[in-house]
């Protein structure tokens, strides 16, 4: 089930609620689906928002919905408050609590334990996006987990303000595309302590949530920082967010690396579980996110586009595929190829 507002309607989507009137009156029925007649009346009635069928096939566009909305509206005011709260206003922060519900709010509603990335994350890499990207990704694994919504919202917290020392490094730094020097490098580290001073000092969120703050770098192997904390005695939100924090950053386009693929990153995620990573958190990252979908079009290393048939569980970047051809004609469906069993090729783009 999706929310949406009633402007985003498009004929073709099923209702997974029906839609009553402010008086109460049964306007249309669960399970219909919407024809654009329909979708004009309901200009004039106040319905703000309406219940869609996740499961049915819509264009793309339309399926960003609600959760695009709602992290819109989340980047808007986090940017706002994000400068504003290291400048010590408190009262910006009861507005970043609000947006955290919100997006708990979006991910609790949904019943689909798997949820396709492309969909929760964005491709721009500014801090604020990157934080809202690690926030909802936290959440969502946390849920997958199995944490409770007390806890969800600590982790939301702490994701949203996880980077939050950087407003404390030097700009030129975190924008340099050279190598950095060792003194630059150990600028950039101190992120992880002035964060976790600055909301401590502010009297901000909890130490569950702080601790994201502070120790989202360490790693499992102890070769982190800031303290070179190992296993458990890192907090398991950090260990959540480290996970995410890496996905989102490494599948994003920076300003010294182009974005790694989907599938670079995933094959990042496991081959470093139980080093840098929580093996059975990762785990739990990859079941919980649908990374090829059935029906995306990819393309592969040898320059082949193909659509993904059969999502595999067990070799997430490996998927059943049919090659596809475009010709004067139409798109001509080719052979069937299971990557698992394919070498010498791989997914390197996934078209959204
Ligand atoms: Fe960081
Ligand atoms: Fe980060």
């Amino acid at each position: 089930m999706l929310r949406i507002r009633k402007e985003s309607l498009k004929p073709g989507m099923r209702l997974a609620k029906p839609i009553f009137t402010e008086e109460d009156q049964l306007l249309i029925h669960k399970g219909e689906v919407l024809k654009g007649p329909f979708i004009d009346r309901m200009k004039n009635y106040e319905v703000k928002e309406v219940y869609i069928d996740w499961h049915h096939k819509y264009p793309l566009e339309i399926m960003e919905g609600i959760i695009q909305d709602t992290r819109n509206q989340v980047k808007e005011q986090f940017k706002k408050s994000f400068h504003r709260l290291a400048e010590k206003e408190n009262t910006e922060f009861k507005k970043i609590e609000n947006l955290v519900e919100e997006i708990l709010s979006e991910i609790l509603d949904n019943k689909k334990l798997l949820i396709d990335l492309t969909e929760v994350r964005s491709t721009d890499n500014y801090t604020f996006e990157h934080s809202v990207n690690v926030c909802i990704l936290a959440m969502i694994l946390g849920k997958a987990i199995g944490y409770s919504k007390k806890n969800l919202r600590k982790i939301g917290l702490g994701a949203l303000l996880h980077d939050i020392g950087k407003v404390g490094v030097d700009e030129e730094i975190l924008k340099k595309s050279q190598r950095l020097t060792d003194g630059e490098y150990g600028e950039i580290k101190r992120h992880t302590t002035k964060g976790y001073e600055l909301v401590k000092s502010l009297d901000l969120l909890c130490e569950d949530s702080r601790r994201i703050i502070r120790d989202h770098h360490e790693w499992v192997n102890g070769k982190g920082y800031p303290k070179g904390l190992r296993g458990k005695e890192i907090h398991p939100f950090a260990r959540i967010v480290a996970i995410c924090d890496q996905f989102d950053a490494l599948s994003t386009d920076r300003v010294y690396r182009k974005a790694w693929s989907f599938s670079d990153v995933v094959e990042y995620l496991i081959a470093y579980q139980g080093e840098i990573f929580d093996s059975n958190f990762v785990q739990a990252f990859l079941q919980s996110f649908e990374i090829y979908l059935e029906g995306r079009l990819i393309e592969l290393s040898s320059g082949k586009s193909a659509v993904v048939r059969k999502f595999n569980r067990s070799f997430h970047t490996r998927p059943m595929i049919q090659i596809i051809q475009k010709e004067a004609k139409g798109i001509i469906e080719r052979e069937f190829l299971d990557l698992t069993k394919i070498h010498n090729e791989k997914i390197i783009k996934v078209y959204h």
